[in-house]
């Protein structure tokens, strides 16, 4: 072979090895768009204080990732607290991420115009207002005046409806509201069921503090607790403190008798969903859960994401056997006591609950296919409607950054961690709760 032949030749490898080498950076820099498109994702809407965005960037994999172990072990959890680069420019994520997403498939290539993120439809970021909501109260150093000067500001509602009642009825709200399925709307629940349901909620079911004219003593600020069901609850002798609140929020499997040193024993308002109660029933009878407390100043707060709360409210508000549905009896509903009435019961409205995955937990859980089932858990329903009502919030067993060092609940027999499902986004959640006590807006037992 002469020696131009074998310098053509290698001249021809070379260039071969080149091109091998290009195609391959060309993929691996595109497969960094894909935690890059996720970052954006969790920008928040255009307009908001974007410093105020709850959550850093490079945790969204092991997000995903922690969703199919059922406790969360280390990976993930340390990340969340690292300030990621959220809104500079592209960085790539820290080796040890590198390689996950490289296990994704091949990525699509992406969009020609690389744009900022469009609003999808099944957002929809637009809401029923109601000035009613403004006149409540009138403190002065209430949330509603404190909020304006945080990073919340800009994404809080006043007066968006946080309870839907009879005034919410009509032809053109369900046309808006059946586009959202779940708890996000009224989809899936058909017209004739929910003016059944609504027509029977009078304006004490339309506010929070129905018998604040009663019980306010001259006071201008609702003071309230809201206590999670944590295990950071378990020996903390809050009991006494959280009773001395004007009310008390509690949730799901909430347990009293027995834990009254700890967690108090009045409950003012229980917020669950048909489907909740009925787990807690299950789960935790042998922890002592029942049912709902029943006393004379509790009030029920429906998280309706499924036709059968609009049908066991009416049930049990007029004391009518439940018709149809996996609570269908021959006897009315007795979960709620003998004395319920309507003005006993309230709902929230799908609107608040939209807003608050929107504005406060928009996890990138949307943008998997885990989209429809993804809601803010009950627990955050309830604390972000007390931040929305009540004027001073003290939240109780509520996660927090050691919750590994707690057992799931503070009623557990024996230590089991936190599960996390795709259902809910607890680590966001935790991380809006540290984000609200920093501000100022709420104050978080932190068991320090
Ligand atoms: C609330 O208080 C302000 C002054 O602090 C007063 O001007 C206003 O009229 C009050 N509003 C209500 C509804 O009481
Ligand atoms: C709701 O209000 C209407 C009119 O005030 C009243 O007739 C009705 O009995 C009330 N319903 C309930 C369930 O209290
Ligand atoms: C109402 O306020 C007065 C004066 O502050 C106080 O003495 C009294 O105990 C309060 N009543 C109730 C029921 O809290
Ligand atoms: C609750 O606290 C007690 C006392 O600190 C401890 O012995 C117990 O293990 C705790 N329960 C759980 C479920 O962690």
């Amino acid at each position: 072979m002469t020696a131009g032949g074998l310098r053509r030749r290698l001249l021809l490898s070379f260039l071969g090895v080149c091109g091998l080498l290009c195609l391959y950076i060309l993929c691996v820099s595109l497969q960094f768009r894909v935690p890059w498109r996720m970052v954006q994702a969790r920008l928040p809407l255009p307009g908001y204080a974007r410093e105020s965005h709850p959550q850093p960037s490079s945790s969204s994999d092991s997000r995903i990732l922690a969703w199919d172990t059922p406790h969360p072990g280390a990976p993930g959890g340390q990340e969340e607290q690292t300030p990621g680069a959220r809104h500079g420019p592209p960085t790539p994520p820290p080796s040890k991420l590198r390689l996950k997403p490289t296990r994704a498939p091949t990525p699509k290539p992406p969009p020609p115009t690389p744009k900022r993120p469009t609003e999808p439809p099944y957002i929809g970021d637009r809401y029923a207002r109601e000035e009613f909501w403004r006149a409540q109260t009138n403190c002065s150093a209430g949330i509603r005046r404190k909020v304006a000067g945080t990073d919340f500001g800009a994404r809080f509602l006043a007066d968006i409806p946080v309870l839907q009642w009879r005034g919410h009825i009509s032809a053109a709200e369900y046309e808006r509201l059946r586009r959202y399925p779940g708890a996000h709307g009224w989809g899936g629940v058909d017209f004739d069921t929910l003016v059944s349901c609504l027509s029977i909620l009078n304006t004490s079911s339309r506010v929070m503090f129905d018998d604040w004219g009663r019980r306010s003593n001259g006071s201008t600020c609702v003071r309230c607790a809201v206590v999670g069901n944590g295990g950071i609850l378990n020996g903390s002798r809050k009991g006494r403190e959280i009773d001395q609140h004007d009310y008390v929020f509690r949730v799901n499997g909430a347990v009293v008798q027995g834990f009254e040193e700890d967690v108090g024993s009045r409950t003012s308002f229980y917020t669950f969903s048909t489907n909740t109660m009925r787990n807690s029933m299950r789960s935790y009878a042998s922890a002592g859960y029942h049912g709902p407390p029943v006393s004379e100043e509790t009030r029920y707060i429906f998280l309706p994401d499924h036709d059968r709360d609009y049908i066991l409210l009416r049930a049990a508000a007029t004391h009518t056997p439940i018709e149809r549905g996996p609570e269908r009896s021959k006897d009315p509903p007795k979960y709620f006591g003998e004395h319920a009435t309507a003005d006993t019961f309230k709902i929230y409205h799908p609107d608040f609950v939209r807003y608050l995955r929107n504005r406060f937990l928009r996890s990138s859980t949307l943008r998997t296919r885990y989209r429809d089932i993804y809601r803010p858990s009950t627990g955050a329903v309830m604390l972000l409607a007390a931040l929305h009502t009540c004027d001073q919030v003290s939240a109780y067993g509520f996660m927090t950054p050691d919750y590994k060092k707690y057992s799931d609940h503070y009623y557990d027999k024996k230590y089991r961690g936190v599960g996390f499902f795709a259902n809910h986004d607890l680590r966001m959640e935790m991380s809006l709760w540290q984000q609200l006590h920093r501000a100022g807006l709420i104050r978080l037992y932190m068991r320090e």
